[in-house]
């Protein structure tokens, strides 16, 4: 994930990163990208993870990742548990998230300096949060009044301490369904990318508008993480394909859920600047290794 990142970053696009929820998921998100010929992250939540074991999720990723054409990350999303990361670690992920956003600034910072150390000697990436990011992602709650922006000066210094394929700074998104119109930290954006130079990624990508996610992207967001659009298709799809009449097929219904899952995660895909980054970016990975 972090040349990948590093190369978005630089040419001003971002790579989706899509919170799969099963096999047929991960399979129409990355047939998606491989017919765009766009890099694409995977990232589980921790839920997921616990919900199908470490062993399912790494052998449907070795055969669907390894049959792609195209380059496809791992990634473990918000994770509190440094125990759990290093369970993903070990069993193949490419890249984990440590998210110790709710501690006091030099704790989260420690925190996540272990998970960097730790999954540095096994070639794994790292992203971290600071601030609070709003909503619920998961099992993760935060309440409006405790969602708090990151600040600017302990950005830099975070991301001074440790090496970060991925900085997730809160800029006033949220995980989940709006209730408003966000209000994003534009300025603050633009500072925490100039002053710490590290890709960032943009958390509650469902519901922001097209030219949000761009302004974000040409700021220097260069992983755009959607997680809710993406249930929605799920669920709303198979209860389309009953209300039309399907039959009583799981095969059918879901053939129906996975073209409506690669459509809609593919608009994405195409919004964000991918199409076509695969084939013309890949060569210069190890450049940045
Ligand atoms: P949404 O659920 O709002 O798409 O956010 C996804 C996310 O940021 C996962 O970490």
């Amino acid at each position: 994930m972090k040349p990948m990142l590093a190369v978005a970053r630089r040419k001003k696009y971002a790579v989706g990163a899509f919170n799969t929820v099963d096999y047929l998921s991960t399979q129409a998100v990355i047939h998606a990208a491989e017919e765009l010929d766009a890099p694409v992250i995977i990232q589980f939540s921790v839920k997921t993870v616990k919900y199908w074991g470490h062993a399912a999720l790494v052998n449907w990723m070795r055969e669907l990742a390894g049959n792609a054409g195209i380059p496809v990350a791992m990634h473990l999303d918000h994770c509190k548990d440094v125990d759990f990361i290093q369970q993903c670690i070990d069993a193949g992920w490419t890249s984990v998230m440590i998210d110790a956003s709710s501690k006091p600034f030099e704790e989260n910072l420690a925190l996540s300096k272990e998970v960097v150390e730790r999954a540095s000697k096994a070639g794994v990436a790292v992203e971290a949060e600071l601030g609070e990011i709003g909503g619920v992602e998961e099992d993760i709650q935060v309440a409006d009044e405790d969602a708090h922006l990151a600040d600017p000066e302990k950005a830099v210094r975070f991301c001074r301490e440790m090496d970060l394929a991925v900085f997730a700074p809160a800029i006033g998104t949220a995980h989940g369904v709006y209730k408003g119109e966000p209000k994003i930290a534009f300025d603050r954006l633009e500072e925490i990318s100039r002053r710490t130079g590290v890709p960032l990624a943009l958390h509650g990508g469902t519901g922001l508008s097209d030219e949000v996610f761009k302004r974000c992207i040409a700021l220097g967001c260069a992983k755009v993480n959607i997680s809710t659009q993406l249930k929605y298709v799920f669920i709303d799809s198979i209860v389309e394909y009953n209300r039309n009449g399907g039959a009583y097929e799981p095969l059918k219904a879901l053939e129906h859920q996975y073209h409506k899952i690669k459509e809609e995660m593919g608009k994405n895909i195409l919004l964000f600047g991918g199409q076509g980054r695969a084939s013309q970016d890949q060569p210069v990975y190890a450049d940045y290794e």
